[in-house]
């Protein structure tokens, strides 16, 4: 097993479970009670606004009584402590990661906790209720903003520097994430091309579970605070 230096960890819904927020593929394949096409696509906002507003205001006030779990926490330690380059890519809209202490954090599926102006194109950081329609901090409209978060058919956040980091990475872990979504569910494979070595830890296995050098089946609370110790005291995944 080779020396590692760059890390990319990419999270999903199972790493904030324990924390006690839903993951999006619950067996009767709705989320929390909707088809994803009803609240998480433009379409489904330009039909319905105040039903897609009302589903994220709900889950906006919901963070608010969830806190960071043991998993969240070791990946924290992890980046305070990684001496190498490292880059964790979440695709979970809640600020547990945040809240836990890691800086080296990329939203690519946007924040609940950020508004997009569609007037003016300002993103600012926002807590409170969209479905009343309130003025955008920066150009002051009143009912334009929309949920800063990527809904199926749109481009995730900065992917450039994703690529960039997942080209460089000599280890690619992924946590939590059924591997259903693309373009994250490709990043074990872009990895493994550039030669990481890959490593996924989660409930059961994911889509993409064969593409892993590694798979370890588990809760994210005891699996990951294990594996950042391992890292940190040998350096090896
Ligand atoms: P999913 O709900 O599809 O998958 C969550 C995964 O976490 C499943 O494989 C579970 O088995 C696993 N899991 C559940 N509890 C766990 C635990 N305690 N420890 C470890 N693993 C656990 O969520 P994502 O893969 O994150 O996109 O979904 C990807 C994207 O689909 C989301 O970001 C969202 C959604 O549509 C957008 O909103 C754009």
């Amino acid at each position: 097993m080779k020396d590692i230096q760059n890390i990319v960890i990419l999270t999903g819904a199972g790493i904030s479970a324990e924390s006690g927020v839903a993951t999006f593929r619950g067996p009767d394949g709705l989320w929390e009670g909707h088809r994803v096409e009803d609240v998480a696509t433009p379409e489904a906002f330009a039909r319905n606004s105040e039903l897609v507003q009302n589903f994220y205001d709900q889950r906006r006030a919901r963070l608010k009584t969830v806190h960071p779990n043991a998993a969240h926490k070791a990946l924290a330690k992890l980046d305070a402590k990684w001496p190498g380059e490292l880059l964790l890519v979440t695709q979970n809209v809640d600020d547990l990661h945040d809240r836990a202490g890691s800086t080296r954090l990329l939203h690519m599926h946007g924040e609940l906790n950020s508004a997009w102006c569609l007037a003016c194109d300002a993103r600012s950081p926002f807590e409170g209720e969209m479905a009343e329609g309130p003025a955008c901090p920066h150009c002051h409209q009143p009912g334009r903003l929309r949920p800063d978060i990527v809904w199926f058919g749109e481009m995730p956040y900065q992917m450039e520097r994703i690529e960039r980091a997942l080209s460089r990475c000599d280890l690619f872990v992924s946590i939590g994430t059924s591997g259903a979504v693309y373009p994250a569910a490709g990043f074990v494979q872009t990895a493994r091309y550039n030669g990481a070595r890959t490593l996924e830890m989660n409930l059961d296995p994911s889509e993409g579970s064969f593409h892993f050098h590694e798979s370890r089946m588990g809760r994210a609370g005891d699996l990951v605070p294990d594996w950042v110790e391992e890292v940190l005291s040998h350096g090896l995944c």
